[in-house]
C-alpha cells in the first residue's frame, strides 16, 4: 500500500502526497523525489520545496479533506457531522454509501467506524470512483484505525448487496429508486438518510420513505454562519456567501 504524508504551506494550502523513491511531478508543487525530501523529517519539522517552505502536518481528517483529490461536489462537514450524529454512526457499524464521487462522506465515516466497522461505497461512474477511492486509500495509510471496505461498481439500486446495514445514506440526483431498493437491508432501528439539493428531491426522499415503511424523523436544511475579527476590533459574520448546500431527511425502520 502507499504511503502518503501532509504538507502545508504557510497560507494554509495543504497538499497530500505520496512519499515514493522516484523523482515525479506533484500537482502545485513541481518535481520532486518525495522520499528524499522526508527522509529523516518528523511531524512539525519545515522542508524546503522550490521556493516554498512547507510544514509536515498529522494526517487528521481536517487536512485530508482539505487537500482531497475532488471531481463530484463533495458533502462537507456541516452535513457529515449531523449525518454520523444524527444515524447514531460508530465503532463496529456497517454502513452503506452511494454514491461514491469524491469521497468526502466516505472520508468522515470512514474516520469513525474503526477497524472492526464496514463500510460499503457504490458508483456507476468509473472516473469519479477512481477520485474516491484515491481518497480513501490516502485516508487508510494516514488513520490508525480503517473499517473493511468494499466498493461495487453500479447504480446502487442495482448491485446492493445482499447484507444488513445499521445506516444507509444516499447522495444523488434521483434517490427514489435507491431507497426502494436499499430499504429491506436496513436493520430494525437503522436509520436512512439522503442528501438532496433541491426541494423536489426531498419531497420525492419523503414519499419513497414512507412508501418503503420507514419513519421520517427529521428534515430540513443546517445553517452555517463563520464569523471572524474585525480591523477595528470586534468580531462579526464574515464577507462572503451564505450558501446553501442540500437539504437532508432522515428516517427510521420500526
Ligand atoms: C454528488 S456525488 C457524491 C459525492 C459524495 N457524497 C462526496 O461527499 O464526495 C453523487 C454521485 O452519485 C453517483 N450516482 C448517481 N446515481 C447513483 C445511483 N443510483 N447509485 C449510486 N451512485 C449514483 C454519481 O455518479 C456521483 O458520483
Amino acid at each position: 500500500m502507499a504511503e502518503y504524508s501532509v504538507l502545508m504551506e504557510k497560507e494554509g494550502r495543504i497538499h497530500v502526497i505520496e512519499v515514493t523513491d522516484a523523482t515525479v511531478k506533484h500537482k502545485g508543487l513541481g518535481v520532486i523525489n518525495t522520499a528524499a525530501l522526508l527522509d529523516g523529517m518528523s511531524i512539525g519539522d519545515e522542508v524546503l520545496v522550490g521556493q516554498k517552505y512547507l510544514t509536515i502536518m498529522p494526517s487528521n481528517l481536517p487536512e485530508l479533506i482539505s487537500g482531497m483529490a475532488r471531481r463530484a461536489q463533495t458533502i462537507s462537514s456541516k452535513d457529515a457531522g449531523f449525518f454520523i450524529s444524527k444515524l447514531g454512526i460508530g465503532v463496529g457499524d456497517t454502513v452503506l454509501e452511494a454514491g461514491l464521487g469524491s469521497g468526502g462522506l466516505s472520508l468522515h465515516l470512514a474516520k469513525v467506524l474503526g477497524n472492526s466497522g464496514c463500510l460499503v461505497t457504490t458508483e456507476p461512474r468509473d472516473e469519479h470512483a477512481e477520485v474516491g477511492l484515491l481518497n480513501l486509500e490516502r485516508a487508510e495509510d494516514c488513520f490508525e484505525e480503517f473499517p473493511k471496505h468494499i466498493h461495487l461498481e453500479g447504480l446502487v439500486e442495482d448491485v446492493v448487496p445482499d447484507m444488513e446495514f445499521d445506516a444507509i445514506i444516499l447522495d444523488m440526483p434521483v434517490h427514489a429508486p435507491a431507497i426502494t431498493a436499499c430499504s429491506p437491508n436496513l436493520k430494525f432501528g437503522g436509520r436512512i438518510a439522503c442528501y438532496a439539493p433541491t426541494t423536489s428531491q426531498l419531497e420525492s426522499c419523503w414519499k419513497a420513505c414512507e412508501e418503503s415503511g420507514l419513519t421520517v424523523e427529521w428534515a430540513g436544511e443546517l445553517m452555517e454562519r463563520q464569523w471572524g475579527l474585525t480591523s477595528k476590533g470586534g468580531m462579526r459574520p464574515v464577507n462572503g456567501p451564505f450558501g446553501h448546500t442540500a437539504f437532508l431527511i432522515v428516517a427510521q425502520r420500526r
